[in-house]
């Protein structure tokens, strides 16, 4: 898949260039959270590149699904404040996203510095790919560069229908998530194994639909192997799980049980509570009072294997109640497996509850990808057109 690019000898001197980035993070009491390897941070780079290059940069992003209102807690002021932090510069803040207002504020903006418009999703005709908006926006600018591969999944104005009014192009961190998921796609290097956790089943089976003719394994965790545990007439107790999968994980195990590794054993307890106790049973004791919260050391130990003989390994969605430490173990002994094979295997990893936590875990710098995509990632993994992405071939 070629992707229009700028290439380093670009003249982009005095050039305003719309980015639009997915600037889609967390925000705790008014701070973006966002590490060293976060959306925002990952962003930076291209954004920062442009600037070196003298350009004028105006960033868009959304946060939150504000649903056309301009809703306080979904501003991206602190967006602007991470950026700033990230680029050493003052990144300048437009409360509005459109209009006068802003396009004064672009004429105000010299060589290599930065302008963040108010998230993008206040306005309605985003979310409606409204040409007039797109039109709106691409009026400030000279390029536009979608550094955004997040939200390519999505028809919105700042991702699709603006690539039709200006030249297009493909920043750094897409082009890279594109290059490494086309070839995993591709041409995977055997054994290739796929894992999958996380609580949509509807996101996860497409996936597996796609990649089982070339998986060597699909190893399955988190609330999606409670679906495939129903679906084999298991026990699950008053475990939280995606009753929607159940029938298309029936199907898939009649076309490819070999390929499938589901856990033999399960850390369960009454409740996530830190009060509950917890219990690592064989699948077939869970209490009828017991929820799954886990995956087992058995099956862990076992899924371990698999990865350490993969050449290629895709994973996408904890295998635990991975936000609550008590539940964690599965998903950090697969990190810890997966991040092993570094120098041996193509790595890539995604989901948003995923990244930071092999962050925290120290790992984040040991896989040949850390997708910034949640749901991008699964669609474009399940051979889905992505509009944003589409918008910029070449
Ligand atoms: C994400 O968090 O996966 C992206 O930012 C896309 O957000 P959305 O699902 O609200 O479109």
């Amino acid at each position: 898949m070629a992707l229009r690019t700028l290439k380093n000898g670009a003249d982009l001197h005095g050039k305003r260039v719309l980015v639009r980035i997915d600037g889609n993070v967390p925000v705790v009491k008014g701070k973006a959270v966002d590490g060293a390897h976060g959306r925002i941070a990952r962003a930076a780079v291209g954004i920062d590149w442009l600037r070196q290059r003298g350009a004028r940069v105006i960033v868009m992003t959304h946060l939150g699904r504000p649903k056309g209102k301009r809703v306080p807690a979904y501003s991206v002021r602190p967006v602007a404040k991470r950026l700033s932090e990230l680029l050493g510069i003052e990144v300048r803040f437009s409360r509005d996203i459109v209009g006068p207002s802003v396009s004064r504020a672009v004429d105000n903006l010299k060589d290599g510095e930065v302008l963040l418009l108010e998230n993008v999703r206040f306005d309605a005709r985003e979310e409606r790919n409204s040409p007039a908006f797109a039109q709106s926006l691409a009026s400030l600018a000279d390029l536009y560069v979608n550094d955004a591969f997040g939200v390519c999944h999505r028809a919105h104005a700042s991702v699709e229908a603006i690539a039709e009014q200006l030249p297009s192009y493909a920043g750094p961190l897409l082009q890279q998530e594109v290059s490494v998921l086309s070839k995993v796609m591709k041409s995977p290097k055997r054994p290739f194994v796929l894992a999958l956790g996380g609580l949509k089943a509807s996101d996860k089976i497409p996936v597996m639909r796609k990649l089982l003719p070339d998986a060597d394994y699909v190893i399955v965790g988190g609330a999606l192997a409670t679906a495939f545990l129903a679906a084999d007439g298991l026990p699950v107790g008053r475990s939280v799980y995606d009753g929607d999968g159940v029938r298309s994980a029936k199907r898939l195990l009649k076309d490819a049980r070999v390929k499938f590794l589901l856990p033999l054993d399960v850390v369960v307890a009454s409740s996530p509570t830190s009060r509950a106790k917890k219990r690592n049973v064989s699948v077939s004791q869970v209490g009828p009072k017991d929820m799954i919260l886990d995956i087992g050391h058995a099956s862990m130990k076992k899924a371990a294997r698999e990865v350490e003989g993969a050449k290629t390994v895709v994973w996408n969605g904890p295998f635990g109640l991975a936000e609550n430490e008590r539940f964690r173990d599965a998903t950090l002994l697969l990190a810890r497996a997966v991040a092993d094979r570094a120098e041996a295997a193509v790595t890539v990893v995604g989901g948003g509850d995923t990244v930071p936590l092999v962050e925290r875990a120290g790992l984040a710098d040991r896989f040949t990808l850390l997708s910034t995509g949640g749901g991008a990632m699964l669609e474009f993994l399940a051979g889905k057109k992505m509009p944003g992405i589409e918008a910029l071939q070449t």
